[in-house]
């Protein structure tokens, strides 16, 4: 198969990374016999300093072409002035928008070698296999905001239409199928009207289209508390962009690091965009400490969501494993004080799939 993939590696960590999913991908390409093909561009920081925008249209004009898009991260402190005309964070809202990328894939799940790296007790994240569904081009992020003219009150709308919230349940609803058959609509209908609307598009997509599949709603307060009390419970979670940045968050922090979780973001035509959750770490960039292997399993999910190509994503997926049972660890998540920098974890897991 003949594919093409755009890289945006960003700021901090971000080439690092992206660098080592790189690798893996060629590994892949060289393994199962494929013709991958690869372009850099910029975005975030790096590109409001060469050309004044955190998404060049050069860089967009590229992305729209591609089969798939790998992006590392985007911001840093040198871009951190709140008066600042632009910042690094809408290079990533840009794309997420005109891409029409609207179905962000966060799967949160607890790899058993890095169980003791997780802040929670051992029995509570056993087996913990969650996959969210955060709506990614609607809602507050989005929505009309203005601040007054003597500076002294601000209005950001959160607003969603039935199309919106169809589409993304739908998704959902079609993952759940795949996978345990439960599905969590995650809202705060008791105040907001917005989520009421959710509430109800939600219930009647779930009754006349999927009521085969286990529903449930959830409060999003009620939810930050049960994502940490019985995380075991959920097994497809879907809701709304800002509830969704932040329970996503929350949830990475079950499985120990958030270095381990990768991210898809869908549309209904390609490309798609696949990340690390985290971010560009720019207190560690540059000195091959960053742990590669998020970005890795977003490149596996790349290849899965976005080329259809299973087998070769369990082949990363398995290789990540393999790497891990070795005892290879990144400092992020390493017990002892030995630990392998990125660029060396990157060549393992390349290896092991090339084995
Ligand atoms: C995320 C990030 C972004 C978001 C920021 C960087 C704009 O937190 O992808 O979760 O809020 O969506
Ligand atoms: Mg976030």
């Amino acid at each position: 198969m003949k594919a093409s993939f755009v890289l945006l590696p960003g700021d901090g960590i971000g080439p690092e990374v992206t660098k080592a999913a790189h690798d893996v991908l060629v590994a892949v390409a060289r393994k199962f016999d494929h013709e991958f093909e690869f372009e850099s561009r910029p975005v975030g920081g790096i590109a409001i300093d060469e050309f004044g925008d955190p998404l060049p249209q050069s860089t967009l004009d590229a992305c729209v072409n591609a089969d798939a898009l790998i992006l590392g991260a985007v911001g840093g402190p040198k871009w951190d002035d709140p008066n600042a005309k632009t910042r690094p964070e809408a290079g990533l809202l840009g794309l997420r928008k005109e891409l029409g990328l609207f179905a962000n894939l966060r799967p949160i799940t607890a790899h058993r070698q890095l169980i003791d790296a997780s802040p929670l007790r051992k029995d509570l994240i056993e087996g913990v296999d969650i996959l969210f569904f955060r709506e990614l081009t609607g809602g507050i992020y989005f929505g009309e905001s203005s601040l007054s003219d003597d500076g002294r009150v601000a209005t950001s709308v959160m607003q969603y239409s039935v199309g919106e919230i169809e589409r993304i349940v739908r998704m959902a609803a079609e993952a759940a199928r795949n996978r345990r058959n439960k599905l969590t609509m995650v809202d705060k209908a008791n105040v907001l009207e917005v989520s009421r609307l959710w509430r109800r598009v939600s219930a009647r997509v779930m009754e006349e289209e999927y009521a085969d599949v286990d529903y449930e709603v959830v409060l999003v307060d009620a939810m930050a508390m049960h994502l940490i009390s019985r995380p075991r419970d959920f097994d497809v979670v879907v809701t709304a962009n800002l509830f969704g940045d932040i329970l996503t968050d929350e949830g990475s922090m079950l499985p120990g690091s958030l270095g381990m979780l990768p991210s898809a973001s869908l549309g209904d035509k390609p490309p798609g965009l696949y990340e690390p959750i985290h971010g560009s770490a720019p207190d560690i960039a540059g000195e091959d400490l960053a742990n590669p292997l998020a970005t890795i399993l977003a490149a596996a999910m790349a290849l899965r969501h976005s080329l259809g190509l299973e087998t070769e994503a369990a082949a990363v997926e398995a290789a990540v494993e393999s790497v891990l049972d070795s005892g290879m660890r990144t400092k992020d998540i390493a017990a002892s004080g030995k630990f392998f920098g990125t660029q060396a974890m990157g060549d393992a897991v390349a290896a092991a799939v090339g084995a």
